[in-house]
């Protein structure tokens, strides 16, 4: 599998990419993006503790997306967090070959590209590296990078901030829908749960108005911990428009995942997005997917389930809804 960060660095022409990386037009994101006035994405301060289960209530069942300030991650743990990834993606390509994702292996760790199936036959503009981060007994640390050095230490002080952030976001959605505090982690196995790190590495692409980074989906988590780099491109579709989200600096953007959308039977909503990528620059992104763990059987709560409401869903394990997203069969 040739990365696009390869493809990228051999491109004889400024101004032109290879048909396959050309959207269909219905996709292209010169075409599609809406230039008007957009309302903008909330932003919810974490330690406001008066506001804040109703701020991240309403924005989950509005947007499905919302950003977070004050979260309380210092910024010198994000920074090294991002610094890290960076220099992975910088080391020669053979070296980040020794990492790459089998297929074969069941496992969707390590450095690959392009996992989405299209029917046009087209790729997205770029690479990824996953890896677990949690918990403990899933982390495989032959897939997590050696160099630089100081990788698993960045990842590690990350990954603590992350445990608390994803409990208090948990705690407010289920407050938000009249359930205990602990009633949707405890649906979505507790400490059992699952966080995977996914680095997205988009190289500067000659024409962003034609290619996608990542082609519309939402995500499969319950919950996405996002960090984005300075470099904008993350869209989500609101009102059927495909709008850009402003980043505020030093926010994480958290998106509501198919998992919560289904516990909720569809109260909250689980966010449609894209990314676009840059002429000039290279884009990177730091999301981290907490999931059930795969045997987890999922599905709608039944105080959200009645004969006026019945259930929007499915009540299936982890792992079946993973594989129906997979492989675009029906959820
Ligand atoms: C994604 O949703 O998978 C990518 C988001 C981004 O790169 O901003
Ligand atoms: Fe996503």
């Amino acid at each position: 599998q040739v990365k696009v960060q390869a493809i990228a660095s051999m491109l004889q022409s400024k101004d032109t990419i290879p048909p396959e990386f050309v959207r269909m037009e219905d996709e292209q994101p010169g075409a599609t993006t809406y230039r008007g006035p957009a309302p903008a994405v909330p932003v919810i301060d974490l330690a406001d503790t008066d506001r804040v289960v109703a701020a991240i209530a309403d924005a989950s069942r509005e947007w499905g997306i919302f950003q977070l300030v004050n979260h309380g991650i210092p910024a010198a743990v994000i920074g090294e967090l991002q610094r890290v990834g960076r220099e992975f993606f910088e080391l020669p390509q053979e070296e980040k070959e020794s990492y790459a994702a089998d297929p074969r292996s069941g496992s969707i760790e390590g450095y690959g590209t392009q996992i989405q199936k299209d029917p046009n036959g087209k790729k997205a503009w770029g690479d990824y590296l996953f890896h677990n981060v949690w918990p403990p007994s899933r982390i495989n640390h032959g897939m997590w990078p050696r160099q630089p050095s100081s990788y698993r230490e960045a990842n590690e002080e990350y990954t603590k901030y992350l445990l608390g952030i994803l409990d208090k976001i948990l705690d407010s959605l289920s407050l938000g829908l009249g359930l205990e505090g602990s009633a949707l982690k405890k649906a979505l196995g507790g400490e059992e749960m699952d966080m995977l790190l996914k680095i997205n590495y988009y190289p500067p692409c000659p024409r962003p108005g034609l290619a996608l980074g990542v082609v519309a989906h939402s995500d499969l988590s319950a919950v996405t911990i996002l960090v984005p780099s300075d470099v904008p491109g993350l869209q989500i579709s609101k009102d059927d428009r495909w709008i850009d989200i402003d980043y505020v600096p030093g926010a994480l953007i958290i998106h509501i995942g198919d998992q919560i959308e289904i516990l909720s039977n569809g109260k909250y909503k689980s966010v449609l997005h894209r990314a676009t990528v840059n002429k000039e620059k290279v884009r990177i992104s730091w999301p981290v997917f907490c999931s059930p763990p795969p045997e987890m059987m999922v599905g709608p709560l039944p105080q959200f389930v009645s004969d006026q409401n019945p259930a929007k869903y499915k009540t299936k394990k982890y792992k079946d809804y993973q594989y129906c997203k997979l492989n675009k069969l029906p959820q």
